[in-house]
């Protein structure tokens, strides 16, 4: 009997080693990863570049505290908001992209002094206290805790009329996954967000992108903010920020950098030097090898060629695509796993969820494609 906790259902192969995109199991298949880690892998596996920044960091120092000031910290702080492409000019550093969202929140709340976050129907923040408050029916599925840290306003997806009704006088913060991954790769599409940035301007409201799984380059450009053209006060991300190494980041625009007050936001382990190295790497390889070019190149490839087998269409952006299914998802997945093809599903039944590393081939999806013709 297993000694980890019974709460993830189990695929029927285990890892042994793996490399690019290519998984191998201890009784010898090959797996094709569309999946990622759940969106983590984005350099896929055994990537030169981060291996070294990471055995480079753990020989010369693999921690010290925020209080201790390091380079390596400052540089993949600094390399963060350039990657960004400016308008945010300080990042915290945090662990999961939980922390980032409660963090995140907790500015809003401090800035404004109100009672209330709006988010998306559809939407997944996080597994603690107040990003769990924001995940659409977590309440009724896991939250367990007595009561929810504050009110919650729930937009119904891409229903811009229905913004104003929701965002008002009382709100501290908006918080949107402009690609909703669990809820189905959901893209928020232009209008909506940005009607919700008109709308937080209006009523003094911060606006926050969770970029958790649709940032770091999966939409096809840096942050899916700039793929809608909205600024965020905030943007949320971790996931592909580390490619792994457990990380996760709070960028901030001027003015809410403005309400940082020393001590009011804390961590022992965020912005340590192992996790800022896996950071810096993991830039220096999406800008050095163009691997948002790929993500957009192999995305449209994928939308071209893979409308075969129960297929009926894609939503979602760059390397966070939904393939809507006329079967459901979890059957496809398991045929698919059949084949050594590795995939997801997402609160959608009819949605499968690809995920996979930004250094997937158009080769690859010819692999995709003819296993969804097969079934
Ligand atoms: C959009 C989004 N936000 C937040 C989280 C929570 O991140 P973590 O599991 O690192 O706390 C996830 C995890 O799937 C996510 O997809």
């Amino acid at each position: 009997m297993s000694a980890l906790a019974p709460v993830f259902a189990q695929y029927p192969f285990e890892v042994e080693h793996a490399e690019g995109v290519w998984l191998h199991s201890r009784d010898g298949r090959r797996v094709l990863d569309l999946y990622g880690g759940h969106a983590v892998a984005a350099l896929g596996y055994g990537h030169p570049g981060w291996t070294r920044a990471l055995q480079t960091q753990a020989a010369a120092c693999q921690f010290q505290s925020n209080a201790v000031p390091m380079a390596v910290r400052e540089r993949a702080g600094a390399r963060l908001l350039a990657f960004a492409g400016g308008g945010y000019d300080s990042v915290f550093f945090v662990n999961s992209g939980a922390e980032a969202n409660e963090n995140a929140l907790k500015m809003a709340f401090r800035m404004t002094a109100r009672p209330q976050i709006a988010a998306v129907e559809g939407a997944f923040h996080g597994r603690t206290a107040a990003a769990g408050a924001v995940t659409w029916g977590a309440r009724e599925k896991w939250h367990a805790y007595p009561r929810t840290p504050f009110d919650v306003a729930w937009i119904p997806r891409r229903e811009t009329a229905a913004i104003a009704q929701h965002v008002t006088d009382d709100t501290a913060a908006v918080i949107v996954e402009p690609v909703q991954g669990v809820g189905g790769a959901f893209d928020m599409g232009t209008e909506f967000l940005a009607a919700l940035r008109r709308r937080c301007d209006e009523v003094g409201a911060l606006l926050i992108f969770d970029e958790v799984q649709c940032g770091m380059g999966r939409s096809g450009r840096a942050f899916a903010a700039d793929l809608y053209g909205v600024r965020p006060d905030m943007i949320t991300t971790a996931k592909a920020l580390g490619n792994g190494f457990p990380c996760a980041a709070l960028l901030m625009a001027p003015r809410v950098t403005a309400a940082v007050k020393m001590e009011t936001l804390g961590t022992t382990f965020g912005g340590g030097p192992m996790a800022c190295a896996a950071i810096e790497a993991v830039i220096e390889a999406i800008e050095s090898e163009d691997l948002l070019g790929n993500v957009r190149r192999v995305s449209d490839y994928m939308r071209a060629q893979c409308r075969v087998g129960p297929v009926t269409g894609f939503q979602g952006a760059g390397l966070l695509l939904g393939l809507r299914l006329s079967r459901p998802a979890q059957e496809v997945q398991a045929a698919l796993l059949g084949r050594d093809i590795l995939t997801g599903t997402s609160a959608d039944p009819q949605v499968l969820r690809l995920l996979p590393p930004y250094v997937l081939r158009e080769a690859h999806v010819d692999l995709l494609k003819e296993a969804l013709a097969a079934l």
